[in-house]
């Protein structure tokens, strides 16, 4: 049998009470309509069509290549929505699976289980439906005395008899896709003016067609995102989803009530994750690390046994065994080597720090290479921009930066160079040798000499 799948993602979500449409709000860290598209496509192994129409240039952006857009316009109702689908699909499937791009929160095998009763249905279609102790907002599934379902009514449509049903509908359906076709120029316009889907349920029963429900195993998959508050409620779940996973693969989470990992962060097993610390984007976290509490880290790479402690990150990369904080920043384009250490109050931008770094203490390094076991004195600054240009900063192997050292680019230290407390750098320095102050000069003398100065020491 060929299954199409139709993703409805027209609707203005006027509730959401936003500019920007509804289904790109983001749920861990990805557009609310990501979470639908992948869940369909993983069973169907097929892309989805999925039906645009508020804001449909964002939206077909953000979908990319990833489905089929067909722009609904102007957005008369869910039914309005799949004949809109229609002509794009008539004769090329059997079965027609139609689910809501406000309906993140289904899973896969739920999708599975509603498509596989309808292969084994006669009828028109399976509905998915769900028990939920608040029903507000939703259609109620009324069913006959013999208990098969007779027909869906609106929350808007419904008697005060209808509204105590706690038999909801999801909005999520397969059908018998040549019925559908046919059924659908059945369906009238509604006292609100809209073209309703859920009507095609009386529909066929009316014609003596019987309509499947099956109920969802775990109700909280029924979070549709109408308002703000559901877009929080659905947060919280998929949230325990992904802390739970990450718990289960070796990951230990200390406080996962307040541990906020995005859909697609990857953490290697033995790694600790300590309260308030928030892991986004596609941020790949190796093996043994400590992370956080306190920590922010976004679309950053970083290897196995590193310590992250109340650090904001950006877009960097980190090798194994560094250390950074607490109070560090690292920004984008930062690359810290293996056993780089970085202490409290630094920051680095768009710069590679090489193995065996250290930089104890509130230093900014930015657009700087910087070679194998340098040591960075407190309170050293790259100055990098000139009020209208950024220059870079190299220094060599080995050498030492005294504390407080102003490092004026474009500047190239060379390797086994030392420069004094307080120097203010402006001319380049060549290898082996040591300059000192304002602006600083050389020393006739190679740092392997005894230093006159003992300062630079951390
Ligand atoms: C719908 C169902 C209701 C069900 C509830 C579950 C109808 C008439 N009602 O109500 O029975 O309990 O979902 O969440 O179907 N859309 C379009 N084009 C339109 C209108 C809507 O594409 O012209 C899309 C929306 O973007 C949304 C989905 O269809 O993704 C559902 O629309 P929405 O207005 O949210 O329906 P509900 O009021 O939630
Ligand atoms: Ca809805």
């Amino acid at each position: 049998m060929k299954i199409a799948v139709v993703i409805l993602a027209a609707g203005q979500g006027t509730r959401m009470r936003s500019n920007i449409p509804k289904v790109l709000h983001p749920l861990a860290g990805k557009p609310m309509i990501d979470y639908s598209l992948e869940a369909v496509q993983s069973v169907t192994g097929q892309a989805p069509l999925v039906v645009i129409g508020h804001g449909a240039e964002a939206v077909e952006q953000a979908i990319g290549d990833r489905a089929r857009c067909v722009v609904q316009q102007p957005q008369l109702g869910t039914a309005h929505a799949v004949q809109t689908a229609a002509p794009l699909l008539q004769g090329s499937c059997d079965l027609l699976l139609v689910t809501a791009a406000d309906m993140p929160l289904i899973s896969p095998q739920t999708y599975q289980r509603l498509i596989e009763t309808q292969k084994n249905n006669t009828g028109a279609l399976t509905m998915l439906s769900v028990e939920l102790a608040d029903p507000h907002g939703f259609g109620r599934v009324v069913r006959n005395a013999d208990g098969t379902v007779k027909c869906i009514v609106e929350e808007a449509q419904a008697t005060p008899d209808q509204l105590t049903i706690r038999e909801l509908n999801t909005a999520i359906y397969c059908f018998d896709a040549e019925w559908l076709w046919s059924a659908l120029s059945q369906i009238k316009v509604s006292p609100k003016g809209e073209y309703y889907l859920t009507d095609a349920i009386g529909i066929a029963t009316d014609a003596g067609l019987t309509v499947q429900a099956i109920r969802l195993e775990n109700p909280e998959e029924a979070i549709g995102i109408n308002t703000r508050a559901h877009l929080a409620e659905a947060e919280a779940v998929l949230r325990r989803r992904i802390n739970l996973r990450w718990m289960l693969e070796g990951v230990t989470i200390v406080d996962p009530a307040t541990t906020y990992i995005e859909a697609d962060v990857q953490i290697g097993q033995d790694t600790v994750i300590w309260p308030n610390t928030y892991l986004r984007g596609k941020t790949v976290i190796g093996q043994n690390c400590v992370v956080g509490p306190n920590t922010m880290i976004e679309d950053c790479q970083i290897g196995d046994d590193c310590t992250i402690l109340a650090t904001v990150m950006e877009q960097a990369v980190v090798e194994n065994h560094v250390e950074i904080g607490p109070y560090g920043h690292l920004r984008k384009g930062a690359h810290l080597a293996e056993g780089v250490h970085m202490g409290n109050f630094g920051e680095v931008k768009n710069s590679y720090l090489g193995p065996g770094v250290k930089m104890g203490h509130f230093s900014y390094i930015g657009d700087a290479t910087i070679g194998k076991d340098v040591n960075i004195g407190a309170g050293t600054i790259t100055c990098n921009f000139d009020g209208v240009r950024k220059h870079r900063t190299v220094i060599g192997e080995n050498t030492f930066i005294g504390s407080d050292t102003m490092l004026v680019a474009p500047l190239t230290i060379g390797a086994n160079a030392k420069t004094g407390a307080g120097a203010v750098v402006t001319h380049d320095v060549p290898d082996n040798t040591v300059v000192v102050g304002v602006p600083a000069r050389p020393l006739r003398k190679t740092s392997q000499e005894k230093d006159p100065q003992q300062d630079g020491k951390q």
